[in-house]
């Protein structure tokens, strides 16, 4: 792996096919920044990748590949190494969850979960880190190196009908906060990006109710959650202006911030329970 010799120039965003993975791509297109796609849909990174080199005349490369599958963070390494791209940012924002007791799903789907969530996300960021601490000292301050790792407000307390996924983005954070203070002097910026429920395809509601027991309560309840979650676009402007000021931990909304403080001050038991009945659908 080229560490040194070669100019960090673009920013790579995992999931960028969709949702706040696409939201950011826009963002830091609009503000003159070279992107690599990353998202296993081809044909939506290609024409997200059409849009933004048109609309704000950057390069954009796009890497079509499942990032759960094995060796997928020597494969994305290697293939970026081939194509000769540096990068200066890391957005490691692809990740899914699944619904449901943890008895509910198989083993595979957890394991496909962590190794997304945890595995990737962890493999990137010590693969391309070398390349910006090594950078970082000769880089302007607005446009020092830097990696956005995408938590959750789930990473602040236990999910019961969701624990695996939450539990993943609880290494998230535990995991960015560590090494936000471990780069904090080499000018390498660190943040975790924490949105609460936000309008995107992440749920998926037959993975709540399976398709033929949605009866017109749930969609009433479905549609109720929908309208109470944020934009893509806000939350992903909250995160994107976070990690240029060199925030450590950004949690977009008030009431989201609120809520992730609350688990602090309360006893466990009864977080975990206000989780559980949030989580459940009546
Ligand atoms: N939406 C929320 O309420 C919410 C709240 C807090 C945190 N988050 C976090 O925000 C991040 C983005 O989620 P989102 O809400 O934007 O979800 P989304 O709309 O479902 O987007 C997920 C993105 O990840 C990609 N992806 C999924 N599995 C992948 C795989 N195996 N390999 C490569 N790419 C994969 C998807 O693209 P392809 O399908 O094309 O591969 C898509 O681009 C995640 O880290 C999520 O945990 C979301």
């Amino acid at each position: 792996m080229k560490t040194t010799t070669t100019p960090l120039t673009h920013v790579l965003i995992t999931g960028a096919s969709a949702g706040l993975g696409f939201e950011l791509a826009r963002l830091f297109a609009a503000d003159g920044h070279s992107l690599v796609l990353v998202a296993r849909r081809e044909e939506k990174l290609a024409a997200l990748a059409q849009t933004l080199q048109k609309d704000f005349e950057v390069d954009v490369q796009i890497i079509p590949a499942d990032l759960a599958a094995p060796q997928a963070v020597s494969g994305l390494l290697r293939a970026l190494q081939d194509a000769d791209l540096g990068i200066k940012v890391l957005v490691n924002n692809a990740a899914f969850g699944s619904y449901g007791r943890v008895l509910d799903r198989e083993f595979d789907v957890y394991q496909r979960m962590i190794d997304l969530n945890i595995t990737t996300l962890t493999g990137l960021t010590r693969g391309l880190l070398p390349a910006m601490e090594a950078a970082a000292g000769a880089m302007d301050g607005k446009d020092k190196p830097g990696i956005i790792n995408v938590g959750s407000t789930a990473a602040f307390q236990p999910g019961p009908l969701m624990a695996v996924y939450f539990a993943t983005k609880s290494y998230v954070l535990s995991f960015t906060e560590a090494l936000h203070e471990e780069m904090l002097e080499k000018g390498v910026r660190v943040t975790a990006f924490c949105p609460g429920p936000t309008r995107t395809e992440f749920f998926v509601q037959e993975d709540m109710v399976p398709a033929g027991e949605i009866t017109d309560q749930h969609r009433t309840e479905f549609e109720r959650r929908d309208a109470n979650r944020m934009s893509p676009g806000l939350a992903a402007l909250v995160g994107y202006n976070a990690f240029k000021n060199g925030k450590a931990i950004v949690i977009p909304g008030f009431k989201n911030r609120l809520l992730a403080q609350a688990s602090r001050f309360l006893p466990r038991s009864v977080v975990r329970r206000i989780a559980h009945n949030f989580l459940r659908i009546k």
